[in-house]
């Protein structure tokens, strides 16, 4: 099988960051584009660093990408409101993936979240699953969600969300031996996420995919 390139938008974050390094050492990349907004200080021979505006994207930001992994996101307390929050989470995903396309891409594989549902009341869940959504209807050959639940791994700075999600972890770890239904419930490693993305980039199956939490525990 030929190399291929590979675009990462996001490779700054927990996910994207352990994304990054295993894309950069798989055989089955060449070249490894990352769309940052600083440059990253990182140096290595596949590496193409490319410092973009993400409000004014062009198809020269995306081209030579075969296919395009996001681990972009935030939350709305950074991001200080919920249209800002719409930007990163939604905005930003959809218009690479539609640029890259153009561009001659034919596979995208998005980090969503657990819960992610377009009819949802909660707005962090219905963005995620309009952008699924949006995402889907651009038309790749192949499109891979994964729906982590809470995110485990060392960030740098504190997230009351994530520290919650990590108490009621602990607490669900035994249950969920009784009740299998609730083990798509249990936090993930960031490491395992990025691990199934890679895996699942490899196997470019033709259609739509959507992996739960549970299922990506096995990466
Ligand atoms: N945290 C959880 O427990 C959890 C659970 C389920 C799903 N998720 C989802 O999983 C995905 C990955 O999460 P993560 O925790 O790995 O992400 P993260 O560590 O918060 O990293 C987010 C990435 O998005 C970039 N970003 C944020 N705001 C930006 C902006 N305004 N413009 C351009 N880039 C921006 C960051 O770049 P900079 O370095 O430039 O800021 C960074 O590369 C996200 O979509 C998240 O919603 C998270």
């Amino acid at each position: 099988m030929n190399a291929k390139t590979a675009l990462i938008i996001g490779a700054t974050g927990l996910v994207g960051n352990y994304l990054i390094f295993k894309l950069l050492q798989s055989d089955r990349y060449e070249n490894v584009i990352t769309l940052v907004r600083r440059p990253m200080h990182l140096k290595h021979p596949k590496l193409d660093e490319r410092i973009v505006d993400f409000d004014n994207l062009t198809r020269q930001d995306v081209s030579g990408a075969n296919d395009v992994f996001c681990c972009l996101g935030t939350t709305i307390r950074q991001a200080g409101s919920q249209e800002a929050f719409r930007k990163v989470d939604f905005v930003y995903p959809v218009e690479v993936g539609k640029l890259a396309l153009q561009a001659g891409a034919t596979q995208y594989l998005l980090v969503s979240s657990i819960g992610a549902n377009a009819q949802s009341s909660i707005f962090y869940s219905r963005t995620k699953g309009q952008v699924e959504a949006a995402i889907g209807e651009l038309g790749y050959r192949s499109y891979t969600v994964f729906r982590p639940a809470t995110l485990l791994g060392k960030r740098k700075q504190f997230r009351l969300g994530e520290e919650v999600g990590k108490v009621l972890d602990f607490a669900l770890s035994p249950l969920t031996l009784l009740i299998p239904p609730l083990r798509k419930y249990k936090g993930i490693q960031a490491s395992k996420v990025a691990s199934a993305m890679l895996n699942i980039a490899d196997q470019e199956v033709p259609g739509q995919h959507i992996l739960e939490s549970d299922a990506l525990q096995r990466f």
